[in-house]
């Protein structure tokens, strides 16, 4: 029986692993230790809330002491490690947050890591699964191979050399400190709960809403996509099974270029209002509601600096070793995807409409690093 802690598990990976992990293991005790900053969202983790497994716990990654206690304190065994900064445009306007958390962050998890299992407990029977990204591997040409875990890195955007430097530190704790220690790197994942900042979502939310979708460059840039429960599956078979010290590619195999994306979601959202006069009533400013095509929306916006031009995963050692396949294709992904938002409409409402925001002002303090000597809080007010 493992007892997990899930950093970010307020974001949107890992509240999809979460769920799926409660309802794959019922009663195996789960951590979610969360900043909640812009990215995370508590309502993420309402269907899950009042799980006698489920603890939240408000507070970052950077708080050495704090992980600590919380490993002693629950008798945690495995780290599934998601919080970051995770958003490329972002870091390209501010930097600094991406080396805290990401670099330093993950830094102070791997010392509390070490503290407690290492050398207090002296055990073995302990994982810190690394959670990071494909693009750490840096940029490939339209005929390059895919990328594979011995790729050298070579990272373009302060996000992916943030990331990068997190995974080197992982692997020189396992080589120096001998910390049982797994890295997964990951294509772009899209599915519920995905704040609507990345490209998938934004351009759900923008299409319902009748606004441009900005489509960076010549919208030729290539990404392999992956749906979020594929992704949580393969985390979990590399925590049942993987070995100490590996890195697993974890891919869709399905790659396409933004432009014919965005056209494909644009088709989706034609055929589903075309279909449906409840969703034409609900969103009249989707073009699809006046039976226009949602494609007039696409619009070509200046390139982002240092935009990578193709991403592609060979997965092909997690399927060898560890049996992994991604299910869902990117089509039907898509579809269930748009349905999900549709659904849940007051979800992205509130995240957009700053509400969200001030909900959390009122039910928790601000979160810092222990430096900083802000007050922490723990949990609803
Ligand atoms: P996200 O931005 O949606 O969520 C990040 C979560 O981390 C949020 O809940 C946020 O509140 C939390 N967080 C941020 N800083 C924190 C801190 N200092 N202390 C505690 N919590 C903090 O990100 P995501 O898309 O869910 O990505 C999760 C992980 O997966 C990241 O490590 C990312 O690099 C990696 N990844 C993402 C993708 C993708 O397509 N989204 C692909 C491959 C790998
Ligand atoms: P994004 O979802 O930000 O993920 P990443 O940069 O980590 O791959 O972007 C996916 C692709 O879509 C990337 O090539 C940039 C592009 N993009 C746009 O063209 N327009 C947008 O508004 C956004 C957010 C992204």
């Amino acid at each position: 029986m493992a007892r997990l802690l899930v950093t970010g598990g307020a974001g949107f990976i890992g509240v999809n692993f979460v769920h799926h992990w409660l309802a794959a293991h019922p009663g195996q005790r789960v951590v979610v230790l969360d900043a909640l900053t812009y990215a995370g969202n508590l309502k993420s983790l309402e269907p899950v809330r009042g799980r006698p497994e489920l603890r939240f716990e408000h507070g970052n990654i950077c708080d050495t002491e704090r992980v600590a206690a919380l490993l002693r304190e629950e008798r945690l065994d495995t780290i599934v490690h998601f919080a970051a900064e995770s958003h490329v445009d972002r870091s390209i306007h501010g930097p600094d947050a991406f080396v805290e958390t990401n670099v330093v962050g993950t830094h102070a998890l791997l010392k509390a890591a070490r503290t407690v299992w290492i050398k207090e407990q002296g055990t073995a029977a302990h994982r810190f699964h690394h959670v990071s990204t494909d693009e750490v591997y840096g940029s490939l040409e339209a005929d390059d191979p895919a990328f594979h875990e011995r790729t050298p890195y070579a990272p373009s955007s302060p996000y992916s050399a943030s990331k990068a430097a997190s995974d080197h530190l992982v692997r020189a704790y396992h080589c120096t400190f001998g910390l049982n220690v797994t890295t997964s790197n990951c294509s772009n994942n899209y599915g519920p709960y995905h704040f609507p900042e990345k490209l998938i979502p934004l351009m759900i939310v923008n299409i319902l809403e009748g606004r441009a979708l900005p489509v960076y460059g010549d919208g030729r840039n290539v990404r392999d996509w992956l749906h979020v429960t594929d992704h949580c599956r393969g985390i979990e078979l590399i925590l049942a099974r993987g070995s100490p010290g590996e890195v697993y590619n974890i891919g869709g195999g399905q790659e396409c270029a933004n432009i014919d994306l965005v056209r494909t979601l644009c088709g989706i959202v034609d055929q589903r209002l075309a279909a449906d006069g409840g969703l034409r009533e609900r969103f009249p400013a989707c073009p699809a509601a006046r039976g226009e095509r949602c494609e007039s929306l696409i619009t070509f916006v200046a390139d982002r600096p240092g935009h990578d031009r193709r991403y592609a995963i060979d997965c092909g050692k997690i399927e060898r070793a560890l049996g992994y396949r991604a299910r869902l294709a990117l089509d039907a992904g898509l579809r269930q995807t748009f349905d999900w938002y549709v659904s849940n409409e007051p979800w992205w409402r509130t995240v957009l409409d700053g509400s969200y925001q001030s909900w959390i002002q009122t039910h928790y303090s601000p979160v810092a690093t222990p430096a900083s000597g802000v007050a922490r809080t723990t949990g609803p007010s």
